[in-house]
């Protein structure tokens, strides 16, 4: 086994970090099977280092039937076979560290895959029986408990329970998945469940894993005390209570686990750190972010938030305000996994973006991008972000400045809430492998193919296309992560009013670093001070629509 690395450095180096999201799957891949595995992460540990990343995340690599792309764990110390082995782990591990690049892992808490032998267990166990109860069984209603236990559907819609065959082959009790019938929900009343996530954490942060990214961190505790099932026809955040005691999510008691986790994250040098994401009310954030807790907690504020300088102000305000009054940091984010990528939805009207599953659907959708305008402003409101204190959370190809692949045909579809829901959009797309270069078998993705469609354009849009380019988006990130290296200080910035233009957004940090978008239709003077970078060249000295502009007074 190749020895564990451990990278020291300061307690606090999470806090002002860019990390860049891989889907392990969709990056690179070594033997052709279609599939991206570690080692093709390992071979592009030279392209990391010179963009330039703090960190790397990397999606869900544990052994999986891919009911839901990975985030169905089958064994949560392991690697999938077809993606590596935990030896190719500790070499990439150390390769990353070696070139400075910590690593999150991506932890699956609220449910397991069905295929677990936990849940395999459940299966063949009887009802009431110890094995059972690491998840949410219950007997149906009806007379022969052919009814569902209560009315709860499933964020992939339809329902959140499915029946199952006791071993007898009768038609038996019904489980609770809040996602796919595939991911069954732990019982995290039960001990043992907890005892083995505490076992999952030392197991990675022994390798030397420096963080975890907890996926739908707020869903884990739910109230089944005296028979109580919760029933819910929509997990909008509007439908849920804000303090505490909403019976399915967000509950106060689920932070006794995570002090539970922090105990075992403070044993490490540097403690290792966790990010929640946690669809919750703006102002429960806190209590994920809190230090006693996983340390950090997502904001997605800014995904739905329109190009708009005082919706962008206003945003950007609350979101530090509160991250001041927890003692972390707050971070931003873009794009991911789950949603269409950042240069297309900029393209699409404020309209369409209210409802982007109605746009999904329609038969002229890609008619409705005005690509050009999206990729502006997908590449100011980067530079953006990434001047205001706090972390960034980058996802893989966006630093290309890619589109949304929109090719993909239904019966290669793979999202499981394309499957399930009708009133919804597909996150293949975001999740089509990456292009590496202008030619070959996938783009340069690996020997093979690739396992989603890639769209024609990826011929001109693609690492080597950029590699070099000035003026490439890709070149625009590598220079705006190496200027931010310098410029990173204090956590703090002070607003610049423009009195006379509301379509700017200004502020400057403490040491002199300044930004400024133009979310307008007409150029705006410079004001004074040493251009750092550009979004996009300036038009006759001035800042032309849709651009961010750093300076150094
Ligand atoms: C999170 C993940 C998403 C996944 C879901 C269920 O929201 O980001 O990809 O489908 O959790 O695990
Ligand atoms: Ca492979």
């Amino acid at each position: 086994m190749a020895e564990h690395t451990f990278l020291r450095g300061p307690k606090d180096w999470w806090r002002q970090a860019v990390v860049y999201q891989i889907y392990p799957r969709s990056y690179a891949d070594q033997n052709g099977d279609g599939i991206g595995d570690l080692k093709g992460i390992t071979s592009r540990v030279p392209y990391l280092k010179e963009l330039g990343v703090d960190a790397v995340w990397l999606s869900p690599f544990y052994p999986s039937e891919l009911a839901d792309g990975g985030y169905d764990v089958a064994d949560y110390r392991n690697i999938d076979p077809r993606i590596g082995t935990l030896e190719e782990f500790d070499v990439m591990l150390e390769t990353l560290h070696a070139n400075g690049i910590r690593v999150f892992v991506d932890v699956v808490p609220n449910h397991s895959s069905d295929q677990h032998e936990w849940f395999q267990a459940a299966l063949k166990a009887a009802p009431g029986s110890p094995e059972r109860d690491r998840y949410i069984f219950r007997d149906g209603k009806g007379e022969n408990g052919e009814i569902r236990p209560s009315e709860l559907v499933s964020h992939f819609g339809p329902t959140a329970w499915t029946r199952i065959t006791e071993p007898d082959g009768t038609p038996g009790q019904w489980y609770m998945h809040l996602f796919a019938k595939e991911q069954p929900d732990f019982n995290w009343d039960n001990q043992e469940v907890r005892d083995d996530f505490i076992k999952t954490m030392r197991f990675w942060s022994d390798r030397g894993v420096d963080g975890y990214r907890i996926d739908v961190a707020h869903a884990l505790v739910k109230d089944l005390k005296n028979g109580h099932l919760p029933e819910r026809q929509s997990y909008d955040v509007s439908v849920m209570k804000d303090d505490g005691t909403d019976d399915l999510f967000d509950r106060d008691e689920v932070h006794e686990i995570y002090a539970s986790w922090r105990q075992v994250y403070n044993e490490y040098d540097p403690p290792r750190v966790a990010v929640a994401e946690a669809w919750v009310h703006a102002n429960r954030r806190a209590a994920y972010a809190s230090e006693k807790g996983l340390g950090q907690s997502f904001s997605f504020d800014l995904l739905g938030t329109p190009w708009n300088s005082k919706k962008f102000h206003d945003t950007i305000d609350y979101n530090l305000k509160a991250s001041s009054k927890t003692g972390s940091s707050t971070t931003w984010v873009f794009s991911n996994h789950d949603v269409i990528r950042h240069a297309t939805r900029f393209g699409l009207s404020d309209e369409i973006n209210k409802n982007l599953p109605k746009w999904f659907r329609s038969a002229d959708r890609e008619s409705q991008i005005n690509f050009k305008q999206g990729l502006e402003r997908a590449r100011a409101a980067t530079m953006l972000i990434l001047a205001l204190p706090g972390s960034t959370y980058l996802y893989q190809g966006e630093e290309l400045g890619l589109h949304e692949p929109l090719n993909i045909p239904s019966d290669q579809m793979q999202d499981p809430q394309w499957f399930r829901s009708e009133g919804s959009i597909s996150r293949d797309g975001c999740r089509v492998p990456m292009p590496w270069t202008s030619t070959g078998s996938s783009f340069g993705f690996g020997p093979g193919g690739a396992h989603l469609p890639q769209p024609d354009w990826f011929k001109d849009v693609n690492v080597e296309k950029q590699d070099g380019v000035k003026g490439s988006t890709l070149e625009m990130y590598r220079d705006a992560l190496r200027i931010r290296k310098d410029l990173v200080c204090e956590e703090k910035l002070t607003w610049v009013k423009h009195w006379l233009n509301s379509n700017v957004l200004h502020f400057k940090r403490p040491n002199g670093w300044q930004s400024i978008t133009n979310f307008g239709t007409k150029p705006i003077k410079l004001p004074k001070g040493q251009v750092q970078i550009s979004s996009q060249p300036l038009v006759d000295g001035k800042i032309a629509p849709n651009t961010t502009v750093w300076l150094q007074s």
